[in-house]
């Protein structure tokens, strides 16, 4: 199959599947122990219902919304990911730029592999960046003054990752930092000639900007354990008042659970939340993000921004959510397989299949802008 046959996400996916090798494939898809909660994230959309509508005035339609006061031509941000090197070259530049083309947000990860002077060029105005917060809090300050002097005006902090999730696939298929190959690894990545040539060419992606900002990363280790070694696994809601005046711009928090972590947020005066369990990748057994949405949204009252993530490959999936009260939809897996299937271009394809999804099932549930598709899903019975 092609790319621009590609109907569905599940398509992009497959494509993925064969260009990647087995053990980077396997880190974009894979979860943490059983995947229960990845399923769940995915099987949870079964337990509410889009109303239809019929015989409604359709033939003027607007999908735009506003996220901390600019327009977005979507309800949807391009989510913040690391190693995206490793799915296409420069995998984060093709990220930034197929958002900004699209006009929505990209969220730049702390584990990017490209420092921040690059990215700038390439993304847009709507660039927005996720932190893992750091372990020297000096460090973690220089970080935050060199993301806001680059004009960064919304950071994410990302809170339910203090102790990273064991990803048995990578366990398995040994992915480390750098790539350590095996008999077995190049057989399997000699099937995969343009990826294996990219990489040959540009050399193993490394954490960029956690080496511009730390000064070295340590390596040979899974990168969720390159990753535990830098992440402050002490950092706790009091904690997060420093940040808050650490950083002068609009500071969301993502990982937001139950309500009673959206009243602690709004507590702490975050401007924002991410109802998120990281696509299933941190906690296994936590919950569904869809089914904890109607609970969160009834405590913010319309006090903060509330995006959500984890599970969403259709435009009907990000139609619910709005419908049930969330402002816009963060994407993590559905845009890198688009990426791993056709960079830049992929990414775009995979926006647009969301898009069009997200229009019809807008239309279809007897509304013509994003506004009016509140309250349009309810609980099945
Ligand atoms: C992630 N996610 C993530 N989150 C974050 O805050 N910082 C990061 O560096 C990463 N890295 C990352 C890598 C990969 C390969 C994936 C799949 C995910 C989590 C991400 O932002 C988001 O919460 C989930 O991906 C959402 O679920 P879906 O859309 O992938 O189902």
């Amino acid at each position: 199959q092609t790319l621009d046959r590609a109907a569905s996400i599940e398509d992009l996916r497959l494509i993925a599947s064969r260009k990647l090798p087995r053990m980077v494939f396997d880190y974009i898809d894979g979860a943490s122990g059983s995947e229960a909660t990845a399923r769940r994230n995915r099987s949870a959309f079964d337990a509410f219902h889009l109303r239809q509508e019929i015989l409604v005035d359709l033939s003027r339609r607007n999908v735009e919304t506003t996220l901390f006061g600019e327009r977005v031509a979507l309800p949807m941000v391009i989510g913040p990911t690391g190693m995206n090197g490793a799915y296409w070259v420069q995998g984060d530049l093709c990220l930034a730029r197929a958002a900004k083309a699209e006009s929505i947000p990209f969220v730049m990860s702390t584990a990017a592999t490209v420092g921040l002077a690059p990215l700038v060029e390439a993304a847009g105005p709507l660039r927005w960046f996720q932190l893992y917060m750091l372990r020297d809090r000096g460090l973690a300050r220089a970080l935050l003054e060199r993301v806001h002097g680059a004009g960064f005006k919304v950071l994410q902090l990302t809170g339910d990752t203090a102790v990273v999730g064991r990803r048995n696939r990578d366990v398995r298929n040994g992915f480390t930092l750098p790539f350590r190959w095996s008999m077995r690894k190049l057989f399997d990545t000699a099937r995969r000639p343009r990826w294996a040539w990219q990489m040959l060419r540009e050399g193993s992606p490394t954490l960029r900007l956690f080496a511009e900002v730390v000064g070295d990363v340590p390596t040979g280790a899974t990168i969720s354990e390159v990753m535990q070694h830098q992440i402050n696994d002490a950092f706790t809601w009091h904690d997060l008042e420093w940040l808050r005046s650490a950083w002068p711009g609009q500071l969301v928090l993502k990982g937001v659970a139950s309500r009673e972590h959206a009243r602690m947020a709004l507590e702490a005066g975050v401007n924002g939340i991410v109802v998120s369990n990281h696509g299933g990748r941190q906690l296994d057994g936590a919950g569904s993000t869809i089914e904890a949405l109607p609970e969160v949204v009834e405590a913010v009252a319309g006090r903060m921004t509330i995006l959500i993530d984890s599970g969403f490959r259709h435009g009907a999936d990000i139609a619910k959510a709005i419908a049930l009260g969330a402002d816009a939809v963060q994407l993590g897996r559905p845009t890198l397989y688009g990426l791993a299937a056709g960079g830049e271009a992929g990414v775009r394809h995979a926006l647009g299949i969301l898009a069009t999804e997200f229009d019809c099932a807008m239309a279809l549930a007897g509304a013509t802008t994003v506004a009016e598709l509140r309250g349009r899903a309810s609980a099945a019975m």
